[in-house]
């Protein structure tokens, strides 16, 4: 028996007991005559004592050869430690080590197994299992096991079944690359890996399983981001015979399970927005409603004043940002910076202070008196001293870059409490985004989504205009989940292909199959997929994703500690007719 208890559990009541304990050495304190050692498991740390005195002295030798990380064996007594550290469930007492037994040594570990490290992103990552050594990585698995563990078992119960869908499939456009598996037995051919198991679940609800869900492995190959991996995990689900009051009723009440369950937080709204107002009121699909600073339009009353900036502009959209009309020069130079940068491409900033007294002070002075500035503040909600930002241009780029300046202010003002959370639903997504490069709509959501019925006369004459039964969930800002209600009939699964510009060949190439099924009677239906990494993260108090993945790959789509991807043999190569023997 390796242990008789773990490292965190020792307390005052078991003083005098007898006990076998195992773990990694984390600190060795040599005072000569007595050696502390901090032994650490998952569970916490426990303090060991080699006491020359009370116990055999060949046995504080031993203990001088203890380094960082080496797993050892010790039996011993739980006493009262003099010095009590209060910091620590197990800080009362310590073990008089009787008898200690080297299980394994370790080299020294090349950054430090403590909570802050000095391990650069890189050298944690290639070292990964020492990383998942430390606390916060650690925490965050278990964490996210504790999200997967409450999705599976309320979806269940939910009625909602459990079903495997193949990994090895062929290409299911949702709009990123898919990563390719050649097939040795069927020369020249390729299996894609799922980008999602979206042909699968409809295909499910064909088959009469009603209420379907699945945690799953897809994998996409786009560029990566702090919330985007290449193989990334989803919590998949469809249902039939629903409509999509259904569907977000359904997973509202898996959001608000969660929320209640792990993190104590009983959500109050739940408030749905359409798109086009997600994108009016905060210039963005997926808002942060946590804070307010909504934009407020500004046309009718800051045009034809004489100000040319303005005047010849698609839209004039401001903001107001709380307690800041005290901001100084540099202060306000530092934001027209921000809007300024590449990224953002803003040509500059209006600013109008709402001074605590009432009275407004701005930089367009010139151009607009008090009575105009007065109706901006009314326009955009301000009180007196706020701050009011306003930016002109082409509607969509303006709002987007305010949209980008409204996230600023709110990580400079604190406004993104982590332990809040504000989830809401984004409906009515447009059916279909213009490409400029390649000239053709595409889906936005995917070819599999139906438009509104109400909408269906506009498909023909003004198809860009078309809303979609498509829906996003947000939360605190990040798109955690999207969905839609399927087309379900192959007349119209047809027309959509048409449209996004495939020829009937190429739609009969790549999804007969699903065109066939829906030709035995399928029924209605509809799902979503939550980004399971992304929900944990944002769970968790972070929007980096990769702090939740056991093993994830770097920025360049490479995992560094088992150095992937990497060439592969001549011989794998001409196995798999790669290459050709000339
Ligand atoms: P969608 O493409 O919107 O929908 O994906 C669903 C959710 O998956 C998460 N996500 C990602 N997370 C991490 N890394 C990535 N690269 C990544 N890409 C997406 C997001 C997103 O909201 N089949 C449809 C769902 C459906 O219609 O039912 C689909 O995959 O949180």
């Amino acid at each position: 028996m390796y242990r008789s208890h773990n490292n965190g559990e020792l307390r005052l009541d078991h003083v005098n007991q007898e006990v076998c304990l195992s773990g990694w050495v984390q600190k060795v304190r040599d005072k000569g005559f007595m050696i502390w050692v901090d032994l650490r498991d998952r569970y916490g740390i426990t303090q060991l004592i080699f006491d020359g005195e009370r116990s055999d002295v060949s046995l504080v030798e031993n203990a001088r050869t203890l380094g960082r990380e080496f797993v050892i064996q010790v039996k011993g007594n739980v006493i009262e430690r003099e010095a009590k550290n209060l910091q620590i469930p197990t800080g009362q007492i310590e073990i008089l080590v009787t008898s200690m037994k080297i299980l394994n040594s370790s080299k020294t570990p090349p950054f430090t197994i403590e909570d802050e490290t000095d391990g650069g992103d890189e050298l944690r990552m290639k070292y990964r299992y020492l990383d998942i050594r430390r606390n916060p990585v650690r925490e965050n698995l278990v964490f996210r096991s504790k999200v997967t563990m409450a999705v599976r078992n309320y979806l269940s119960q939910e009625g909602f079944v459990d079903v495997e869908t193949p990994y090895l499939i062929k290409s299911t456009p949702e709009g990123a690359r898919d990563f390719v598996v050649p097939s040795r037995m069927n020369e020249g051919q390729f299996y894609a890996l799922p980008q999602s198991p979206q042909t699968f679940k409809q295909l499910l609800m064909v088959g009469g399983l009603d209420k379907y869900f699945q945690i799953v492995k897809c994998f996409r190959d786009e560029d990566l981001r702090a919330d985007r991996q290449p193989e990334f995990t989803q919590i998949d689900c469809e249902m039939a015979f629903v409509e999509q009051e259904d569907v977000l009723n359904a997973f509202e009440g898996l959001v608000r399970h969660l929320l209640q369950d792990i993190k104590g937080f009983k959500i109050e709204a739940f408030p749905r927005m359409t798109y086009e107002e997600a994108m009016r009121t905060y210039g963005n699909d997926k808002p942060d409603i946590r804070f307010d600073m909504k934009f407020g339009e500004l046309n009718t009353l800051a045009q034809g004043k004489g100000f040319g900036v303005f005047d010849s502009q698609e839209l004039v959209v401001g903001i107001a940002v709380p307690g800041c009309s005290e901001y100084s020069r540099k202060q306000i130079d530092q934001l027209i910076d921000f809007v300024k940068k590449p990224q953002i491409g803003a040509n500059g900033l209006v600013w109008v202070k709402y001074n605590k007294d009432g009275s407004l002070k701005s930089s367009v002075d010139k151009f607009f008196g008090q009575e105009d500035l007065k109706s901006w503040a009314l326009k955009v909600n301000a009180n007196p001293g706020d701050l009011l930002l306003v930016m002109a241009g082409e509607a969509a780029k303006t709002r987007t870059q305010l949209s980008a300046l409204r996230m600023e202010m709110a990580e400079r003002l604190n406004l993104r409490n982590p332990a809040e959370f504000a989830p809401l639903w984004v409906v009515d997504f447009p059916l279909l985004e213009w490409d400029e490069e390649t000239h053709r709509f595409h889906a936005m959501h995917h070819p599999f989504t139906s438009p509104k019925p109400e909408d269906m006369h506009l498909l023909d004459t003004e198809p860009g205009k078309v809303r979609a039964n498509a829906y996003d969930m947000v939360l605190n800002g990040n798109e955690i989940g999207g969905g839609s209600i399927r087309i379900f009939d192959k007349a119209t699964q047809s027309r959509m292909f048409d449209l996004l510009g495939f020829t009937k060949e190429e739609a009969r190439n790549q999804f007969g199959f699903l065109m066939d099924a829906f030709e035995y009677g399928a029924p209605p239906h509809g799902g979503l997929a939550f980004g399971l990494d992304r929900l944990v993260a944002i769970l968790g108090g972070q929007e980096t994703i990769r702090d939740f993945i056991a093993f994830p790959k770097n920025n360049s789509g490479r995992d560094v500690m088992i150095d992937a991807p990497s060439p592969i043999d001549e011989e794998q190569l001409r196995e798999l007719r790669l290459k050709l023997d000339l």
